[in-house]
């Protein structure tokens, strides 16, 4: 899609981090928002930004959870009642857990496969014949580096982004096949500097169960913390990277050089068939 002026995009998890950067940039092109989050207070403050950036822009937000499909069809509702449709869909909300992967509880696999991967699930799943019927838009579905690198105690969070990976593949096929005018995306970032190492703030009560924290678990979990904190490329360079790529109708953003590189390093250790590629010790 490349004219973007007063058409609507949607961004789940738009009251945060990667989320409200997309916001801006959408905002700056002269797009409608519609945000959804659990994170009302976040939203507000998005959309206080956004005013002050981009004045008069037009915006919806909603309280929501995407792992609950009746809530994303509320949200395509609001869209439709609201602005007459969507046409940027960011399936963006994410959360993250670590341990080791057999300790890893029911409500961690709940939580976040429910977030990361049913929530971007039912964003493809409600919102793409809209986009069908509207024979224009574009799907950006957020996945990560994790989508091709499986780094150690981060399992349940791995399992969602390859997944989203595979949705996105297959979403973009699929709509070949149907000779629609909807463009797909799926981005791959590595850590840059949001709060998705908070995410406990956002974790329902309902799903509290979590795994006890280990060693080296507490270990893990600090360099996940330094490396989003220190991640070199900010979240506004990704957002601006992604509007690039739907203007160009790219694929795969993996905005990290050295992320290719890994990913090519894995293919490498593939085809030699020898032991696991760990991608935080690529020689080893
Ligand atoms: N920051 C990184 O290093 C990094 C790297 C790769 C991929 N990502 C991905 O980027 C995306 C955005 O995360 P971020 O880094 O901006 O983190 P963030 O924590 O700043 O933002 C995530 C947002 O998702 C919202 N959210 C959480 N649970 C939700 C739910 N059930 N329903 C709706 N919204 C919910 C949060 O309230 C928050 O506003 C995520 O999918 C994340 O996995 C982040």
């Amino acid at each position: 899609m490349q004219e973007f002026n007063n058409k609507v995009a949607v961004i789940t998890g738009g009251g945060s981090g990667l989320g409200r950067e997309l916001a801006l940039c959408c905002a700056a092109r002269g797009m409608k928002l519609v945000l959804g989050d659990v994170d009302e207070a976040g939203m507000q403050e998005t959309l206080r930004l956004v005013e002050q950036a981009y004045p008069g822009t037009e915006a919806a937000s909603m309280r929501l959870d995407v792992s609950k499909l009746e809530q994303v069809e509320e949200l395509a509702a609001l869209c439709k009642s609201r602005f007459g449709g969507a046409h940027l869909i960011f399936n963006n909300a994410g959360v993250s857990v670590n341990g080791p992967v057999w300790q890893n509880t029911v409500d961690d696999w709940d939580w976040v496969l429910g977030v990361n991967l049913y929530g971007v699930i039912w964003g493809v799943k409600v919102f793409t014949p809209m986009l069908i019927e509207q024979n224009e838009g574009h799907i950006i579905n957020t996945a990560s580096a994790a989508g091709w690198l499986n780094g150690p105690s981060s399992g349940v969070y791995n399992v969602s982004k390859t997944s989203v990976v595979a949705l996105s593949e297959t979403l973009a096929l699929d709509l070949r096949d149907a000779q629609a005018n909807v463009g797909v995306t799926v981005l791959c970032p590595a850590f840059f500097p949001t709060g998705i190492h908070l995410s406990d703030r956002n974790r329902p009560a309902d799903k509290g169960e979590t795994v006890e924290k280990s060693e080296i678990s507490q270990k893990r979990a600090a360099a996940l913390k330094y490396a989003v904190e220190n991640g070199r490329i900010p979240a506004s360079d990704i957002a601006e990277m992604t509007l690039k790529a739907v203007e160009t109708d790219q694929f795969y953003v993996i905005p990290h050089r050295k992320i290719k590189h890994l990913i090519k390093l894995r293919a490498e250790a593939a085809d030699r068939e020898q032991g696991v590629f760990d991608s935080l010790n690529p020689e080893g």
